[in-house]
């Protein structure tokens, strides 16, 4: 089966995600839900893809970078050597090209597209698209970043790896959804 790109992000009210480089906010287990999805395998042989622009990469602690337990692939259009770090593609389709052909295409399960703004646009525009995790962040925050558009092709759907509700920590509120494409 050709590998599918599931996408997860969390954008505020009026859908920004970030600001002067980093998160508008910081909640742990909104944090913790984000690893949890993007790290856990059914199968224990294989690791998931955590796929992300060249801006998302610099704005990652270094201490937290490459992400522990996931193959970390960074997109730019810049020559870029990050070593054991990271994979570096030019382009999502030369990425998912790379990640389709053996050996790594046995060793992914999942290809999880982590941000920033334009890398979202692409995977939500490709053919490759299959599910967008969105955390909704109750609140208006000034932000520089923002989360593309979402069409009326994506149709919010449940699923039990997705916690229903309103999640709510430090005073702040927001909810776990899930989109697939009609
Ligand atoms: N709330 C969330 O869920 C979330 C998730 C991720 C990030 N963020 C926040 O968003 C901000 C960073 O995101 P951003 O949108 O500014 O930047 P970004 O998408 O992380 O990085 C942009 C850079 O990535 C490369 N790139 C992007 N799309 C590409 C493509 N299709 N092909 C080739 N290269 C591509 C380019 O790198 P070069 O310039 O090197 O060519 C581009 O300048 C930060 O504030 C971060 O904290 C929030």
């Amino acid at each position: 089966m050709p590998l599918g790109l599931y996408l997860i992000a969390a954008a505020s009210e009026n859908m920004g995600i970030g600001v002067n480089g980093g998160l508008p906010w910081r909640l742990k287990n909104e944090m913790a839900y984000f690893t949890k999805l993007t790290t856990q395998t059914k199968s224990p042989d294989k690791k998931n893809v955590v796929l992300m622009g060249r801006k998302t990469w610099d704005c990652m602690p270094k201490k937290y970078r490459p992400l522990r337990d996931r193959i970390n692939v960074v997109l730019t259009n810049q020559y870029l050597d990050l070593g054991d770090e990271a994979i570096v593609c030019k382009s999502l389709p030369s990425a998912l090209e790379k990640l389709s052909q053996p050996p790594l295409k046995d060793q992914i399960e999942r290809i999880w597209v982590i941000g920033g703004s334009g890398v979202y646009k692409a995977a939500m525009e490709s053919p490759s698209f299959h599910r967008l995790y969105l955390t909704r962040v109750k609140k208006y925050f000034e932000c520089d970043t923002f989360f593309p558009p979402i069409s009326n092709e994506f149709k919010l759907t449940s699923d039990p790896e997705v916690p229903e509700g309103i999640q709510e920590e430090d005073r702040l509120q927001y909810e776990f959804t899930l989109y697939e494409k009609c």
